[in-house]
């Protein structure tokens, strides 16, 4: 391609986060507060315009795109952007899902060309998952991780976000899940986005070393050399397919080589999860509603703003404003 997107400190910019809502189905304890509130229709962009951008970024050397929300599969009409985006020719085309909507959408997203599929699931009992979704429904998660393993994506990986006190006594038991299923799992650190009152984060906080010694108590982890270009550090295990990653914002900082910027469903390109640099789009999609010439410089120019890495730390304190369901992580 003509114009590659490259940052102040060499980073080229290879791979899209596009967030295509806001509203989620559950209320994860880490991800949003007990009362959220969400963004009226007229501020969100329409499909349309959120396969615009795509577009534009394919031009300018994109070629990883990853949907997520809030819930992805909870915005209406959904499967008409994923299949414009699979038309794309992306090396890698993705979501980020809480897996409730897949029995109805696996095959769909499977036929529109989605390669692979990351299902957030923090615990395999009933009850905890229960508390940590706020009300969320265990049995409709596993039936869509059954549905995607039945439609037959390339890959899929679970999501969990490990905190102490509620499900750090899990770590063995999902890891034999995957093992079980064939699929892969990232531990993940919980980083401070948005203020919730009733969920403590420096008493949860668990690092991934902790974790990979628990795991490491039953199974030899061996690192892996080819990754996913994502911030997950994989290791295989013996006898499975299966990989086991680590996303260790706090423990082992990754921004270094960072290949990823991200977009609200508001229009904003976020430069950086951990900071507010950004550009908003949405003047310019509407302001030329056939020429993605404008649009297209203004990704450009954003690339100047990237900033270097996050400052999350551990001790409570929110760093990040903005709550995760606004950024799709
Ligand atoms: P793969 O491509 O499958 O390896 O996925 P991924 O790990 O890139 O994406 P996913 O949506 O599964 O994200 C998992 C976790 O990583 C989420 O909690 C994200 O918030 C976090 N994450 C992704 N990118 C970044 C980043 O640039 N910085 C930070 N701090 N966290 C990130
Ligand atoms: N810290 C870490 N991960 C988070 N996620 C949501 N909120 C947080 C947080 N505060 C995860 C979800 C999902 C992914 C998009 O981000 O579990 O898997
Ligand atoms: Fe919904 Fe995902 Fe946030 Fe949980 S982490 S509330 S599933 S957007």
């Amino acid at each position: 391609t003509a114009t590659a997107l490259v940052d102040r400190f060499g980073r080229r910019v290879r791979y899209v986060r596009l967030s295509v809502t806001d509203r989620c189905d559950f209320r994860c304890v880490y991800c949003m507060s007990e009362n959220m509130t969400f963004l009226p229709r007229d501020q969100v962009l329409t499909l349309e315009e959120i396969g615009r951008i795509a577009s534009v970024f394919v031009e300018l050397g994109v070629e990883k795109i990853r949907l997520t929300g809030g819930e992805p599969l909870v915005r209406r009409d959904l499967m008409e952007l994923v299949d414009y985006i699979g038309t794309l020719g992306l090396k890698d085309f993705t979501m980020t899902t809480n897996g409730s909507q897949l029995p109805r959408f696996a095959r769909p997203l499977k036929d529109a060309g989605l390669h692979r599929l990351n299902i957030s699931l923090d615990s395999l009992d009933a009850d905890k998952f229960r508390r940590i979704t706020r009300n969320g429904d265990l049995n409709k998660v596993l039936a869509g991780l059954d549905a995607a393993q039945v439609a037959g994506f390339e890959r899929i990986k679970l999501n969990t976000v490990i905190m102490r006190g509620r499900n750090d006594d899990e770590i063995p038991a999902l890891v034999d899940f995957v093992k079980q299923r064939g699929i892969d799992i990232s531990f993940i650190e919980e980083m401070p986005l948005g203020h919730i009152s009733d969920h403590g984060r420096d008493e949860t906080y668990c690092s991934s070393d902790e974790v990979q010694a628990i795991i490491e108590r039953d199974h030899h982890l061996t690192p892996i050399s080819q990754q996913t270009g994502g911030p997950s550090r994989y290791f295989a295990l013996p006898d499975s397919p299966s990989r086991i990653g680590f996303i260790s914002p706090h423990s082992h900082n990754f921004c270094g080589d960072c290949n990823r910027v991200r977009v609200t469903v508001e229009g904003r390109l976020l430069l950086c999860l951990g900071n507010e640099h950004s550009v908003d789009l949405r003047p310019v999609l509407r302001q030329y509603p056939s020429d993605n010439g404008p649009l297209r410089q203004a990704i450009i120019d954003a690339m100047d703003l990237k900033p270097e890495r996050h400052h999350f730390t551990t001790d409570g304190e929110v760093q990040v404003v903005r709550f995760m369901n606004m950024t799709g992580g």
